[in-house]
């Protein structure tokens, strides 16, 4: 009979979903113009706490969420293209090496994206908290780095989702399902490998932390710019 067994934990899920609703929303924002700038800001500053949270979790988080756990080395790449079926459901019940390359990628390019919004102006009403901070080609390579990141974000997101549905169409495995309710079954996975439980004290320990540092950088830190009015 089919088991199913717990691999992803409830903060690792829920990071994702929020994820994916503040990317619409960052997108969303933008997208509406400079009325709707404040809100992009406030959007841009929980999707640092998001990755925040998420680079924590991934040293201190469960086994599966651990970045130690599916860092894509060259040895695990090698072993998992040559790997039968067999041998996958035994060696890579997270996030297999290539899909890890992914992860990783899309987490870099996150967090370089929401912090160049920092530093960024969209030369009429909103500005990023550190504007003043940088100057000229500085501030020109930050806007620039705001625009790139998002494409390669939007190529990376798109042979995201292109990798999921390629996953379900042709090799069959379902992984969106896992990321929804933590469980892989015993097709998937073996029971040796799953999780106890999702750690949430920690979970809300370390997303307290992170929240503060986050206030901290923005709100507290961050330097008063002299605003001008001309009339
Ligand atoms: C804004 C768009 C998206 C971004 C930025 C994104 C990003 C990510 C990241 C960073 C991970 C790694 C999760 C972790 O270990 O913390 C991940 C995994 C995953 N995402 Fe997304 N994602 C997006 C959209 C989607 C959508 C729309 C779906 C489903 C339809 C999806 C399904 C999945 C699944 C199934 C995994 C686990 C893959 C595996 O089993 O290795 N993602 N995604
Ligand atoms: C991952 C997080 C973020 C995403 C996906 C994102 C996405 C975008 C996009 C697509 C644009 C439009 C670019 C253009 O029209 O050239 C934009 C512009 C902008 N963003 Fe973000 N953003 C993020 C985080 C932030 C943060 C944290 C801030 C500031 C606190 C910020 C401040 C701005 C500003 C001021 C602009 C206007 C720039 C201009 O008009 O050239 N963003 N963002």
């Amino acid at each position: 009979m089919k088991k199913n067994y717990l691999i992803w934990d409830l903060p690792t899920r829920l990071f994702h979903w929020l994820l994916v609703l503040t990317f619409g929303a960052l997108w969303g924002t933008a997208e509406l113009g400079s009325e709707y700038m404040q809100y992009h800001m406030y959007c841009g500053y929980f999707m640092l706490f998001l990755i925040g949270f998420r680079l924590v979790w991934g040293i201190v988080g469960t086994t599966h969420a651990r970045f130690s756990s599916f860092f894509p080395t060259v040895s695990r790449l090698k072993t998992y293209l040559k790997s039968t079926p067999t041998q996958e459901k035994l060696n890579t019940p997270g996030h297999n090496p290539l899909g890890a390359i992914m992860v990783f990628g899309m987490l870099l390019l996150l967090l370089a994206q929401a912090v160049s919004g920092l530093f960024i102006t969209d030369d009429v009403f909103t500005s990023g908290p550190y504007n003043g901070v940088l100057e000229g080609d500085w501030q020109k390579l930050a806007n620039r780095a705001h625009d790139v990141c998002f494409t390669l974000l939007q190529a990376c997101i798109a042979l995201h989702i292109a990798a999921i549905i390629f996953y379900q169409g042709v090799k069959n495995k379902n992984l969106v399902k896992p990321m929804i309710t933590g469980k892989k079954s015993s097709d998937d996975v073996n029971s040796e490998v799953s999780i106890k439980h999702s750690k949430l004290i920690l979970a809300l320990v370390v997303a307290a932390v992170i929240a503060v540092i986050v206030y901290w950088l923005v709100v507290i830190n961050a330097p008063v710019i002299e605003e001008y009015y001309y009339y």
